[in-house]
């Protein structure tokens, strides 16, 4: 798998939905990750945990992650999203959340080897499946080499660690130099995650950390197309930057809010003021446009706005050219 793609796009819960991963897709990226979903939720046939995972028989190539702390329920939710035609789960080990670790799941996991043993047997018994585990470094401290361990003997076929603490959840800069410390326990590839944001940042973790790849969270929002520049520019000795033309951008960003109003076919246009939103980072008048879209009334509003932004951009380009 990983000799495909090293650049990995990151699970995000209220981002990466069925959309964020068709647009992905069409961007030249291959394999993408669900938002975290909730392995009872799944087996209760919650109407909200359904509806995320409706059309993902039509996603050949999607990873879904899932959460959860009861062995049974993970294994039993892993072989429901068998039968939807799923090849590839997640487990998530990372989640700082207090509604999650409360509940014994996310990175409450870390401070439990001999579930999470249970856990991945389980799941990666219960169907033909392809199984990876996302976590943290540790709850307090860096846990994760044994952990990463114990998960590839019972059965992962890779890992991927966000190298920061539970207790740090985003504060701080990402320990990459931290996670050789797992490498150094496993066979199966790592996949490093935390503050990558650029192609240099990229190869700095690579190299901090003796990763196999890595994974992009937060920087892929508003700017989807990091991740296919990402994993070009990897291993190029030159200093490319990952910044498109502002017609590209434009381009994208409507063809992402053309495919959100299809999906929900004019519902949930709260979802796309909060995507769309992100498309402004960096340009003129953004805060003005993030404000504006945010009262914006209809889908058609949101369009307006995104074009009147670019094309005061646009201007202000060719003035200062
Ligand atoms: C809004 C948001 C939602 C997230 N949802 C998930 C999730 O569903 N599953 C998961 O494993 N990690 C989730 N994460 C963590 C990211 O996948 C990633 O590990 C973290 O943001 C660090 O990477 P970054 O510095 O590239 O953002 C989320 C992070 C953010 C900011």
């Amino acid at each position: 798998m990983l000799k495909i793609q090293r650049v990995l796009p990151a699970p995000m819960a209220g981002y990466t939905d069925f959309v964020f991963r068709k647009l992905l897709r069409r961007l030249g990226v291959k394999y993408t990750f669900t938002e975290m979903i909730s392995a009872k939720a799944l087996v209760l046939k919650n109407p909200r945990t359904l509806e995320m995972v409706k059309k993902i028989n039509k996603e050949p190539d999607v990873i879904v992650q899932i959460f959860g702390n009861e062995p049974k329920t993970m294994a039993e939710a892993t072989r429901l999203l068998y039968d939807m035609g799923i090849k590839r789960i997640d487990i998530n080990m990372g989640c700082p959340q207090r509604k999650v670790v409360r509940t014994g799941a996310g990175a409450a996991l870390m401070k439990e080897p001999l579930i999470v043993a249970q856990i991945v047997r389980e799941v990666s018994k219960a169907a033909d499946i392809i199984l990876s585990v996302k976590m943290r470094l540790g709850w307090r401290e860096n846990t994760a080499p044994e952990l990463a361990y114990i998960c590839e003997q019972e059965g992962a076929k890779f890992i991927t660690v966000h190298a920061r603490t539970k207790t740090q959840m985003f504060s701080g800069n990402a320990k990459w130099d931290e996670a050789k410390k797992i490498k150094k326990r496993i066979t199966i590839p790592l996949i490093i995650n935390g503050d990558i944001i650029d192609i240099k940042t990229a190869q700095t973790a690579i190299r901090d950390s003796n990763a196999d790849g890595i994974m992009i969270a937060r920087a892929m929002i508003g700017s989807p197309w990091i991740i296919s520049l990402v994993e070009k520019g990897l291993y190029s000795s030159s200093n490319k930057s990952i910044d498109i033309s502002l017609k590209k951008r434009l381009d994208i960003a409507l063809t992402h809010l053309e495919l959100m109003r299809e999906y929900y076919n004019k519902r949930n246009l709260w979802v796309a003021k909060r995507q769309i939103s992100h498309y402004s980072h960096g340009l003129r008048y953004s805060a003005y446009f993030r404000k504006a879209i945010f009262n914006a009334k209809d889908w058609k509003e949101v369009k307006i706005l995104l074009l009147s932004l670019f094309e005061k951009n646009f201007k202000k380009d060719i003035t200062i050219g």
